[in-house]
């Protein structure tokens, strides 16, 4: 059998976001900056607003056409560029739905049963009994990452068991249906290197513990935030993650938005204590997202605007998606 290896496609990346509520700077530093750097430097980028993974934990809201345009504001704010990215949802793509149907035939239960990530969601949701959506949404996310050929996959440390899944679907369907010439590369994962943000609460920041500062959120909004973050009682301002979470979580926001080291950040402060530190972040804070705030509020106004976004992104997404389909009709002799 041939080696293979995803030499043999053309760099693209694909990520995504559920469309369940504002991004924050959690996003911002752990992601969203790493996306836009990769559109700079000319690689082709999809981003898909991801709806119908949404339903795996809740019904859809009537609050989702909302929720959809607040993530295209996010992700146009901060500097995704729909000239040269493609922004779209999984409703939008039919193409990319069917694929689902064939992957399901390549994943045993036991495999789907073992996923971490999906028996933590679970347990944090509070379902009695699993849904086929939750058990097998990594499978259609593998359809989101394959649908494109993508190469690679921007993500969370939470989402590896998810590309994992994914690798092992594209070689099992390579290995099955076209074993001279793969449909399917193998992606790789691309993790962040930027150290973890907590939140205000010393969990990880995240919209669903409540504890995040949103891009969206205004500057006062941001310094009675940043007021009840928790600190210690150590005047002299260090940087010890391990020993002083609350502080070291400050310091650590401000020098990503200063973009310094948070050493030197930590030294700065000194003996100036918590009150200084809080201070130093709430600027830094309300600095570093002026730009993205009033970019952001300037799109809210034109809702028009970035459903056009959307709607265009997806007929671009469904091209390169019928494209596929056209592919794998063929390997899996379907297409009489
Ligand atoms: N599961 C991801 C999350 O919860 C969102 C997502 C959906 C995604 N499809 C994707 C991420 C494809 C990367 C690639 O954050």
């Amino acid at each position: 059998m041939p080696e293979q290896t995803t030499s043999a496609f053309l760099p693209r990346v694909l990520t995504g976001d559920r469309p369940t509520g504002q991004l924050h700077l959690g996003h911002l530093f752990g992601t969203l900056q790493n996306r836009v750097r990769l559109q700079d430097e000319g690689l082709d980028l999809l981003v898909l607003v991801a709806d119908y993974q949404t339903i795996t934990d809740r019904d859809s809201p009537a609050s989702l056409p909302q929720d959809v345009e607040e993530l295209i504001a996010d992700y146009l704010a901060v500097g995704i560029d729909p000239a040269r990215s493609t922004i779209f949802a999984h409703s939008l793509v039919p193409e990319l739905n069917q694929l689902l149907l064939p992957f399901l035939s390549l994943v045993t239960l036991p495999e789907l049963l073992r996923n971490p990530t999906v028996k933590e969601e679970a347990a944090a949701s509070g379902m009695t009994a699993l849904n086929g959506l939750m058990l097998t949404y990594p499978v259609h996310q593998a359809a989101d990452i394959l649908f494109c050929q993508a190469t690679i996959v921007p993500v969370g440390a939470d989402q590896l068991p998810h590309v994992e899944q994914t690798r092992m679907i594209a070689r099992r369907f390579n290995r099955r249906y076209a074993p001279e010439r793969p449909v399917f590369p193998e992606p790789e994962a691309m993790l962040s290197d930027a150290p973890v943000l907590l939140g205000l609460d010393g969990r990880k920041m995240s919209k669903s513990r409540n504890n995040a500062i949103t891009l969206a959120a205004g500057s006062d909004e941001t310094a009675a935030l940043l007021r009840r973050a928790k600190t210690d009682s150590d005047p002299n301002i260090t940087y010890d993650p391990a020993a002083r979470p609350g502080v070291s979580n400050l310091v650590l926001l401000t020098a990503l938005c200063e973009e310094l080291d948070p050493r030197e950040v930590a030294e700065q402060i000194g003996g100036r204590g918590a009150a200084e530190l809080k201070r130093r972040t709430t600027e830094a804070v309300n600095e570093r997202l002026r730009p993205i705030r009033e970019r952001r509020a300037e799109l809210m106004r034109d809702r028009g605007y970035l459903r056009t976004i959307l709607r265009d992104g997806s007929a671009h997404a469904r091209g390169i998606a019928a494209e596929t389909l056209r592919q794998v009709t063929a390997a899996m002799h379907t297409n009489y």
